[in-house]
Formats: structure tokens, sequence, C-alpha cells
């Protein structure tokens, strides 16, 4: 492996590795020795232990078989009595790709991550430096906190999900982020790419939701011309876009089973081939994923992989809806205002207490999203200079028939139809009473007229019905 400055040398870290084969443990320590770690070896089980009793590490890398066996059973009672006598330490399990669901079952008795043989070094330098690094940071969770620009909230709930968040940017750990829609995971996801080594680097996502297993291949991996019958082009896939960045696959929950083990293999190998190309290729890649799936009940229901599950779920993060931290409403209503107001007008506007009232008192099904879209309509619609409580209302009536439509691409015209639907059905509801309709839609008479105008609504015309 090429001398690169990729990895953050080894500071002396100490690293326990334990295998019975002689010519892997020489080359693992050649390795990490390279990189500076401080390494010990062992042969056996109960050396682990030996050392364990009056040694501490900073991570330990257990190979699942000692002699004994193929079965990996040693491996596992191994690791059930270093948890015992060390919990806190992390371990890496080294299985062969054959024997891969004890690593698995290795995940659930506390193991850190695993590494399937034969490995690749850079792989195994970054699994133990993350290790370490999500360790340490927890020993010391106050250092150096950078903040995360962009995201507005001061909930507790919010802040503990930013404080891992800050925790995981800087390392290679792959991190699922779980919530529901709207709640902000690609925004996090784009911080954690943000505030990581990877920033320079391309941050690409993939939207997993109902691709087609071709698609998934194609998408992900790209493909030569003539790999399959509509490749007219060469096409580069999504993993080569996002080289030496982070890939962001999102609604994970949604990729079929078959696409699941292919995704597993890139992720586990950090290889993959290009369709119709069987030269392997290099990926080196984050992988943040993301869903609003219920991941453990699909695993228990065998519709998610476990050992999927495990490699893309080193750290999870769990954003919690908008209705479970109702004083971050305020603050995120503002924040929007001002946005809005500086791309579409010259003042900003104020939002009066009967609209903080209405926003306090909604439950926010789509959460962030359905907020910002309400805050953009209604800074839309606003011709005073202060938004009200009907004002937020109206723009929320609209929200709500527009998420109906399942139309998230907020096209002008849209916005066009849902201003003139309601304005025709407030007209009903007031008997053409246009002052009426002006105040519930909290817009002046002149305005009204104006969008009357715009719309081609006569005053009377909803009476005739
Ligand atoms: N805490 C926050 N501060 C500021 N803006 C936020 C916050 N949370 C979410 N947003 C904004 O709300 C919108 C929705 O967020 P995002 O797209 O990240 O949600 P999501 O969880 O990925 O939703 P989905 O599951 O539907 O894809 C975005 O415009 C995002 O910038
Ligand atoms: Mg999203």
């Amino acid at each position: 492996m090429e001398e690169n400055k990729e990895f953050a040398h080894g500071k002396g870290y100490r690293v326990l590795v334990a295998d019975d084969d002689a010519g892997v443990r020489a080359a693992i320590s050649l390795l990490l020795r390279r990189f500076d770690y401080a390494v010990e070896l062992v042969t056996k089980a109960d050396e682990v232990i030996e050392r364990l009793h009056s040694q501490t590490y900073d991570v330990l890398l257990l190979d699942m078989n000692y002699g004994s066996g193929t079965s990996g059973e040693d491996g596992l009672e191994l690791l059930r009595k270093v948890k015992v006598l060390q919990p806190r330490t992390p371990v890496i399990l080294f299985t062969a790709w054959g024997t891969i669901s004890l690593a698995v079952e290795g995940m659930r008795l506390g193991a850190f991550d695993f590494i399937t043989k034969p490995w690749d070094n850079r792989i195994l330098l970054e699994r133990i430096e993350t290790a370490i690094a999500l360790h340490k940071s927890e020993e010391n969770p106050s250092q150096d906190s950078v903040g995360m620009a962009g995201i507005v909230g001061d909930s507790e709930a919010l802040q503990s999900v930013l404080r891992i968040a800050e925790r995981v940017a800087p390392t290679q750990a792959s991190v699922l982020i779980l919530g529901e829609s709207g709640t902000g995971k690609e925004l996090i996801a784009k911080l954690i790419h943000e505030h990581s080594r990877r920033a320079k680097a391309p941050f690409v996502k993939v939207n997993l939701g109902g691709m087609s297993p071709l698609l998934f291949e194609s998408e992900m991996f790209g493909h030569k011309r003539g790999a399959f019958t509509d490749a007219y082009n060469d096409r580069e896939g999504r993993i080569t876009m996002a080289n030496k960045g982070t890939i962001f696959l999102d609604e994970i929950g949604d990729l079929d089973l078959s696409c699941q083990v292919k995704l597993l293999r890139v992720l586990q190998d950090q290889q993959y081939e290009i369709l119709g190309d069987s030269r392997p290729q290099k990926a080196d890649v984050r992988v943040i994923s993301a869903t609003n799936a219920d991941l453990a009940q699909m695993v228990a229901t065998h519709r998610f992989r476990e050992d999927l599950l495990y490699r893309i779920n080193l750290i999870t993060l769990t954003l919690p809806p908008l209705r479970d931290r109702r004083e971050d409403i305020e603050k995120l209503a503002e924040y929007f205002v001002s946005l809005s107001c500086k791309e579409t007008r010259y003042t900003t506007l104020r939002i009066a207490a009967s609209a903080r009232h209405v926003l306090m008192s909604y439950p926010w099904p789509g959460n962030v999203r359905e907020l910002k879209n309400c805050i953009e309509r209604a800074v839309l619609l606003c011709d005073s200079d202060s938004i009200d409580g009907t004002l937020i209302q109206l723009a929320l009536s609209q929200s709500r028939s527009f998420n109906q439509s399942e139309n998230k691409t907020a096209a002008t015209g849209t916005l066009d139809r849902m201003e003139e639907e309601a304005i025709r059905s407030c007209l009903k509801r007031h008997n053409g009473n246009l002052t009426r309709v002006a105040e519930e839609l909290g817009i002046s008479r002149a305005a009204l007229y104006r969008r009357m105008e715009k719309y081609g609504i006569q005053q009377n015309e909803t009476l005739r019905q």
C-alpha cells in the first residue's frame, strides 16, 4: 500500500492482535507498526484473557478461530469473557467471508466491528482508527466541539443527536440516520460530510427507494457500453463519483434482498465491478444511510440482512419528530421566515403572537419540511409587515393538500393552483364577503383583488353553484 497521509498515525495507541496464524500476525504487526501503533501479538484465546488481567489496550483485534476448529465458537467465547473484563475496549473481529454470520453474532455480543479475511490494509487501518477515535471521544466528549451550522433547534432531543454527529463526523464510521420524513436526515448527513476529513471530496446521494435490481447495479457501480440491452453509453456509477468522499444511501430500507447482498459486498470489501467490465475497482467511500423504516423489525422478519445492518450502522442517529421537540418550533419558524424573506422581499416579517399560537398547537406530521413549506407559503401570501395566525392556517391547509398530492417538488404552478383554490373555497364559505375573505387569508383587500384578477375569479361566481 502506498504511504499516504490519509491516515492519522497511530500515535502509539495500543493494539492487541490475537490470531493463531503466524503469517497473519506478522503482516498485521508490520502494517500497524509502520503507522505508529504499539502492537502486541498473541496466539491463543487464553493469552488474551491473561493480558487483559494486567493491561489495557485501545483496541483489540480478535480472530474467531484458535486452532481447535473452524466453528468460531472459540472466538465468541473469548469475546464474552473480554466483554466482562474490559467492557469498554472496542473489539474488532476477524472472520472469513463465509462465516460472516459469526461476526454478526459477535456484534450482538458487543463487538464494535468486523473485518473479513482476506483483508484490505486500508480498510483495516480505517476501522482501527475509527474504533479508537469514537472510543476516545466518548471518554472526552467536550473536546473541540465544532458546532453544526445550518441546524436550528435548542431542544435537548436535537442537541444530543448533534453531539453524537459532531463526534462521529471526523471518523470514518458508517452512520445510519433514522427518523420520520422531513426530520432533517439529509441535512445531518451533509453536515457530517462537511465536518469530516472527506469534506473536500464529493457528497453523493443515491435514492434507493423503488430501485429495480438492474438499475441498482448500474446506478451504483456504473456500466460499460453494451453491458446490457439498453446500455448505449458508458455510465459512471455513484460509488465512483463518490470516490474519497461520502455516499449517502437514502431510503435504504427499500432495497430488495438481492441488492442488499451486493451492497454488503462492496461495503465489506470496498471493491466492486463496473457492469460489463470484470476488473475489480477500489471503492474509497464513507457510507451514510438513512431511512424512516424500522430496520430492526425488518431484520426480525427477514426483509433486511442483519450483517448489512451492522455494516451500515456503526453509529445510529435518531432524529426526533418535531412534535416531540416543540420548543424548536419557534426558532425554526423564525429561521425560515428570515430565509424566505431574504429570497423574496426587501424587509423581514414579524411573526405575530396569533401565528405562534397556531404553530405551537399544530402536530406537524410532515415535521420540519412541513414547517418550512408552511412558512414559505405564508411569506409569499403575506402583504403586511407581520404573519398572523390566519395566514399560517391558510398556508397549513395548503401544505396539507400539497402533502396529500405526494408531490414533493413544489412547482410554482402548483403553488398558484393552491392559492387559487384557497381563495375560491374561502369566498364560498363567506358568501362572497371580500372583507371576511381577506381577513381569513390574512391579506389586504387590495391584495385579494389582485389575486382574484390574476386567477380570473369573480366575486359572485361561487354563489351561483
Ligand atoms: N434542524 C433544522 N434546522 C434547519 N433546517 C432544517 C432542520 N431540520 C430539517 N431542516 C430542513 O427541512 C427540510 C427537510 O429536511 P431533510 O430533507 O433533511 O429531511 P429528511 O429527514 O431527509 O426527509 P425525508 O425522509 O422525507 O427524505 C430541509 O429543507 C432541511 O434543510
Ligand atoms: Mg431525505
